[in-house]
């Protein structure tokens, strides 16, 4: 099957290259995301490959219908950016990976956690400047600590998992209890009460209608004064504009992200020689207490090799028996 692969970078080249083996599909790797502008690079291809940043909206999805392609596959879990209504009614069937490594994304939350929590960002600088002093490094013990995860599927479980090894005391919202959270002593709450009681909240459920600004200001004022939140789920999950309020009303304590609801112009590329011109990442970025990585979260080997495998999966399974092997679907909007 030929492959017009978007936002390739040199690892998707590397894993994606390994997986296809002696080279059943024909990849045509492409650095451009896509988007209506970009969208001809798929002129001649029966598939595209996509990551989290390319736009599949129903322009771009007529486009490429019009150009022949019948199948998208995601690079990743999430599917928010692509419209699944439009797909549908086309008939171009989306494939994504479903699991890859929840590790991964869990490992780097309890990274933001102990970072934000700890000051290891400003301890490195701090010590290469030989300075000591100890000053603003105060942290807390994570044991005996209030932690709510929002989102108990694979990722948060992971997450409850390491942070029961701290002996932290876990609290958990989700639409649908995940009976192995519960073996690990969650207690499922209503999310007002999550707020309200937990020291840290690390967000793990998807971007949908129904999650998007699920952290508003409204949500933020719930919160325990001076606690953590992280986010490694999807930006739009928070009202950026309202955590920076909260902030600067020092009611929230501290933010780990490594996403944010407008990444797409900013993340997976070197812009250290530019003038950035969203003023609300901007902003963001002048916190002493505020923690960005861009997207990081799925960035491991195991997880790469994981995500390049089960993209081949899905490939093969489209051209064997015409749908992919994960396929997704309106219903997974609600
Ligand atoms: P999953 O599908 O296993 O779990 C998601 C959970 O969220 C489900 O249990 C679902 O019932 C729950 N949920 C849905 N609506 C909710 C709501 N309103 N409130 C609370 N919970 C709700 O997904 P998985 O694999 O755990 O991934 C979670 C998210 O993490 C993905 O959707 C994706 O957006 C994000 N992600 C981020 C990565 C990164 O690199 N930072 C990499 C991979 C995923």
């Amino acid at each position: 099957m030929r492959v017009a692969v978007f936002s390739a970078k040199p690892h998707d080249r590397l894993f994606l290259g390994q997986a296809n083996g002696a080279g059943r599909h024909e990849l045509e790797f492409q650095e451009a995301s896509l988007n209506a502008g970009t969208v001809a690079l798929a002129s001649s291809v029966q598939a595209v490959c996509v990551f989290v940043n390319d736009l599949v909206d129903a322009a771009v999805l007529r486009a490429l219908a019009a150009s022949g392609v019948r199948l998208v596959v995601l690079r990743s879990a999430g599917f928010n950016n692509v419209d699944l209504e439009a797909a549908a009614a086309l008939g171009v069937a989306v494939g994504r990976v479903p699991e890859y490594s929840p590790h991964a994304v869990a490992e780097h939350a309890v990274a933001l956690v102990l970072t934000l929590n700890r000051k290891t960002h400003r301890a490195y600088a701090r010590v290469r400047e030989g300075n000591f002093a100890l000053e603003g490094l105060m942290g807390f013990d994570l044991h005996g600590r209030t932690v709510g995860v929002v989102g108990t599927g694979k990722i948060g479980e992971c997450f409850l998992r390491i942070m029961a090894g701290f002996g932290c005391r876990l609290l958990a919202v989700d639409p649908q209890a995940n009976p192995a959270c519960e073996a690990l002593g969650a207690r499922y709450v209503p999310l007002p009460e999550l707020l309200a009681q937990s020291d840290i909240v690390s967000l793990h459920c998807p971007l949908t209608p129904g999650t998007r600004y699920l952290i508003d200001a409204q949500a933020l004022a719930r919160m325990k004064p001076g606690a953590m939140l992280v986010n490694t789920s999807r930006g739009g999950v928070i009202d950026t504009r309202a955590v920076i309020d909260a902030l600067k009303a020092g009611t929230l304590g501290s933010l780990g992200l490594d996403v944010y609801e407008e990444e797409g112009d900013l993340f997976f590329r070197d812009l250290s020689a530019n003038v950035i011109q969203d003023d609300v990442f901007a902003r963001l970025l002048t916190f002493p207490n505020v923690l960005v990585t861009g997207h990081q979260g799925f960035f491991t080997e195991e997880a790469l090799r994981a995500i390049a495998q089960t993209t081949m999966a899905n490939l093969d399974s489209f051209v064997q028996h015409g749908r992919p092997a994960h396929p997704v679907s309106v219903e997974r909007l609600a």
